[in-house]
């Protein structure tokens, strides 16, 4: 999808509930440590909620994302990053690696930056039919991976795993069918195809936060 899209977006991502806080962006935060004299690189900023947060803990923090409506410090994608190598303490992505073409590369840039530690927080995969439910909400959806697959990318990026920590979150339906703009007569499809993981109008996420370390 072009990041035009993503711009187009912003303002709902800015103010959408279940970006703008929750159990991962407390867990995302704490886990890159910030403080004064901190530098943290926020990847997929969008609405710049894992920013906010980090500079209200003090650090010094640059922003990136590719779509120019994000108005992010930097204009660039994930698999690209325009920094020297270790050129932050910690680099954090939250809720946007299901987005990303080449997620291996995107991990690896991600490690190269970072002189101590990269933090990501995202979707984890459920079924194949949840797959397809994302995809036709939004058609940027690349894909959810599993926890173990998670470790094979920090191993190929040259990370140990220093932490992790599933939970579930819960969504509302209706607001994040509107966030994605789907076309109305593609709802009842979506929502069929999510089934029972559907109930009153919410379904609840599985999300990994997983940190890694230089080996
Ligand atoms: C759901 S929003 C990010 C949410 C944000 N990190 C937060 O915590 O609220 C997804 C973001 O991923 C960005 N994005 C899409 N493809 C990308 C890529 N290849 N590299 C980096 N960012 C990408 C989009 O522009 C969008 O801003």
């Amino acid at each position: 999808m072009s990041s035009d899209l993503w711009s187009e977006r912003a303002d709902a991502y800015r103010t959408s509930a279940i970006h703008s806080s929750g159990e991962d962006l407390d867990l995302v935060i704490e886990w890159c440590e910030p403080g004064e004299g901190v530098s943290v690189l926020d990847v997929a900023t969008g609405g710049g909620h894992v920013a906010r947060r980090l500079r209200e803990a003090g650090a010094t923090v640059v922003t990136v994302d590719p779509a120019p409506g994000m108005q992010a410090d930097t204009t660039a994608p994930a698999e690209a990053l325009p920094f020297a190598d270790d050129s932050f303490d910690a680099v954090a992505c939250r809720l946007a690696a299901h987005h990303f073409a080449d997620v291996v590369t995107a991990v690896k840039e991600m490690a190269r930056v970072a002189k101590h530690r990269v933090v990501i927080c995202d979707n984890t995969f459920v079924s194949e039919s949840s797959e397809e439910a994302d995809r036709l909400r939004d058609p940027s959806h690349v894909r959810n991976y599993s926890g173990p697959e998670w470790h094979s990318f920090f191993e190929l990026a040259g990370l140990d795993v220093a932490a992790e920590e599933s939970m579930e979150r819960p969504l509302e339906i209706e607001p994040w069918l509107e966030r994605a703009g789907t076309p109305e007569e593609d709802r009842s499809r979506v929502r069929e195809l999510l089934g029972d993981r559907i109930a009153g109008g919410w379904m609840n996420l599985p999300t990994l936060v997983i940190k890694g370390v230089a080996k």
